[in-house]
């Protein structure tokens, strides 16, 4: 860290950096992922502290969706005033949403006639948008506008033509804001989608946007983000640069990542989202072996690379190649030439995905992009100033928590089990500590088997009256005891050090138990069947916003959001049980056979089942108190006491 020197970005050739966004995997329920906070991320870009003519803002929409296409032809509108007023009273954060929300009112300090306008202005956008996304369509007057004619009747997200949409075209002499300065260009586009094409996730749509961008701007710079992070910095794009552009040091670095923080997390982060010691503390780690791992958002590339140029001696002098502007050609005939660049079958026969741009066929595509980019010599820097760059929404219920670790666990274990693995493909090309730093998180996934161990067997054991471990007064205990208190207590360290609470590290260690038994055990399965060939990769959405507005209160209040009956939640019904019927029944028979000075025996294993069961604490509530909507459907409850009886009465038979 540190790397960062104060360098002016103007006048140089490199700093025309390009910033595109990529919206996620945008599903057709407008709900999902809300029309409002995709255009506030794109506002929040469209605002950086760059030279306007610099900057190019592209939105891949991957459902095709007229509705996005809206919201996005209201925010090239408003910019025209946000714009000048975030850089005329330099406004923090420039997402609007963000800003004007009850998390950052603007303030006392800020006279409310100055910004009461742009808020009112911004409501009616809102208005407008949510109105539109609540209807399902646009209003007729509006077909007449310049794109909309794009959509036809019968369109959907998975079947339509290639779309490109030029909204501010920042060469245009009459793009300019209200204030009579220039704007960045805004591109809308939709990668063609037929249902016989395999249309490779968001790797294929960032490869599709690699392609559009380099038809209509060509900047050496790509910043890509996901539609649910907003920028919260408008120095990062120089602050980034600076890394590309040091003189002595730049020129070997491929790209810049800043680490992903939340805006969204509780007091004691419930579901442990927070990732403060993996971005504090492993991210720093790796960064000191020769880079960070692609997060996949919140991350600068330079352009060559991601067309898998090797990093060489003759690196300096290519600088300026390539990156010559489309100055004669009109908008719509670039839109047309873009528009050739996405049907679904230009990659036919082509290196893309494989040695050219994001790689397919795997969930976890941008790590191993990024390792594919440091072993052809690149360096990866990592950038985690105090104020944070990018924020993104955390998932607030407990069912899209798991999703989301499954999809991680699985693909990091998918990638130590393929030719990807660090230890294979980086071997002779990176530090050995970077390749054990990459293949840490390829093991999470496996680690469910023993944790699920753990959790079951010992505490049958202690039912059955059997000891598993040394007496806790031998010496033999002592590693036992070491291991487990050392391990524990050094985390706890860790967590307190880097901005967690006390009870948000009990959460932590809580989602551990909940992650291994559910994400990461189903993540071990489904990569073991997909190497045996039997089952074909799935890749799961999580929505991002709950909408019931009791949910958003219970998570405010720290309360685990069930809700829905899912087989993860009877798994997890199913450990606590167990373990509260092994500890009940274990504790009776040791009293009732009189065994209780034979304790020590299984003194340890008392010790455990008791933790197990204080740590489920908050599912038993969810089972048997609570009686709101996000506490555990009956069918769960009623599932996992048979499970956990039967279990039970097997043992004691
Ligand atoms: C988290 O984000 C959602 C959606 O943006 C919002 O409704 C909710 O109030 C936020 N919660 C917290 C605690 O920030
Ligand atoms: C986001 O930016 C604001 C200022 O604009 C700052 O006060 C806040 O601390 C930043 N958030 C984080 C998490 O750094």
């Amino acid at each position: 860290m540190g790397r960062a020197r104060e360098m002016g970005v103007d006048g140089d050739i490199c700093s025309r950096a390009l910033v595109r966004l990529l919206l996620g995997h945008h599903s057709v329920d407008p709900i999902a992922e809300p029309q409002i906070l995709v255009i506030s991320t794109i506002l929040s870009a469209m605002a950086y502290n760059y030279p306007p003519e610099k900057l190019s803002i592209y939105l891949s929409d991957d459902a095709g969706s007229i509705l996005t296409f809206y919201a996005l032809w209201e925010a090239s509108r408003f910019a025209k005033h946000w714009l000048p007023f975030c850089k005329q009273y330099n406004v923090e954060p420039r997402s609007p949403a963000a800003y004007f929300s009850k998390f950052c009112n603007p303030g006392d300090a800020f006279n409310p006639t100055k910004w009461s306008p742009m808020k009112n202005l911004y409501e009616e956008m809102a208005n407008r948008i949510d109105s539109v996304a609540m209807l399902g369509k646009i209003p007729e007057e509006l077909k007449a506008n310049k794109g909309f004619s794009e959509w036809s009747s019968g369109m959907t997200s998975r079947n339509h033509p290639p779309i490109v949409q030029i909204l501010i075209d920042g060469r245009d002499q009459g793009s300019i804001d209200s204030n009579g300065n220039a704007l960045p260009t805004l591109v809308y586009m939709a990668r063609e989608k037929r249902p016989q094409h395999h249309h490779h996730f968001k790797a294929g749509a960032m490869n599709a946007l690699i392609r559009v961008s380099s038809e209509i701007s060509n900047s050496p710079i790509i910043l890509n983000m996901d539609c649910d992070m907003y920028s919260n910095n408008s120095e990062s794009i120089r602050q980034a640069l600076c890394f590309f552009m040091d003189k002595e040091k730049g020129h070997d670095i491929g790209f810049v990542q800043y680490p992903q923080f939340f805006d969204n997390i509780t007091k004691n982060d419930l579901y442990g989202n927070s990732l403060n010691v993996i971005n504090q503390v492993d991210l720093p780690g790796l960064d000191g072996w020769g880079g960070p791992p692609y997060l996949g958002t919140g991350c600068f590339h330079r352009r060559e690379i991601l067309y898998g140029r090797k990093y060489g001696k003759d690196y300096e002098e290519d600088r300026t190649a390539g990156i010559e502007r489309q100055t004669a050609k009109n908008a719509s005939m670039l839109e047309e030439k873009a528009k050739s660049l996405i049907t679904c079958t230009y990659e036919h026969n082509t290196q893309w995905g494989q040695e050219i741009g994001l790689k397919y066929d795997c969930p976890a595509e941008d790590i191993i992009t990024g390792l594919l980019i440091q072993c052809r010599g690149w360096k990866s820097v990592l950038i985690n100033p105090p104020r944070k760059a990018f924020l993104g929404v955390a998932p607030t219920t407990l069912a899209e928590s798991l999703v989301q670790y499954k999809r991680w666990s699985e693909g990091h274990f998918q990638i130590l089990l393929s030719k990807y693995c660090a230890f294979i493909l980086g071997r002779g090309k990176i530090k050995l500590g970077l390749q054990m730093g990459y293949c840490i998180y390829g093991l999470w996934a496996p680690n469910s088997l023993p944790t699920l161990y753990y959790l079951v067997i010992p505490s049958l054991c202690l039912l059955k009256g059997v000891s598993l471990f040394p007496k806790i007064i031998s010496p033999w205990a002592i590693p036992f005891a070491y291991i487990a208190m050392g391990k524990h207590v050094y985390e706890l360290v860790e967590a307190l050090q880097y901005g967690d609470t006390l009870a948000g590290w009990w959460n932590l260690q809580r989602m551990w138990i909940l992650r291994a038994t559910t994400s990461y055990f189903y993540g071990t399965i489904d990569t073991i069947l997909k190497l045996l060939g039997i089952s074909k990769m799935r890749f799961t959405i999580t929505a991002k916003v709950s909408a019931d507005g009791n949910a958003s209160k219970r998570y405010e209040q720290e309360v685990i959001e069930f809700g829905s009956t899912s087989s993860m939640f009877v798994i997890i019904a199913v450990v606590a049980l167990l373990n509260l019927l092994c500890l009940v029944g274990g504790l009776h028979s040791l009293v009732v056979d009189g065994r209780i000075m034979g304790l020590e025996p299984l003194f340890i294993q008392i010790l455990l089942c008791a933790l197990v069961v204080a740590i489920h604490f908050p599912i038993f509530e969810a089972l048997f108190i609570r009686k709101d909507k996000g506490s555990l459907p009956f069918s769960v409850t009623f599932l996992s006491l048979g499970f956990a009886t039967l279990a039970y009465l097997i043992t004691i038979a």
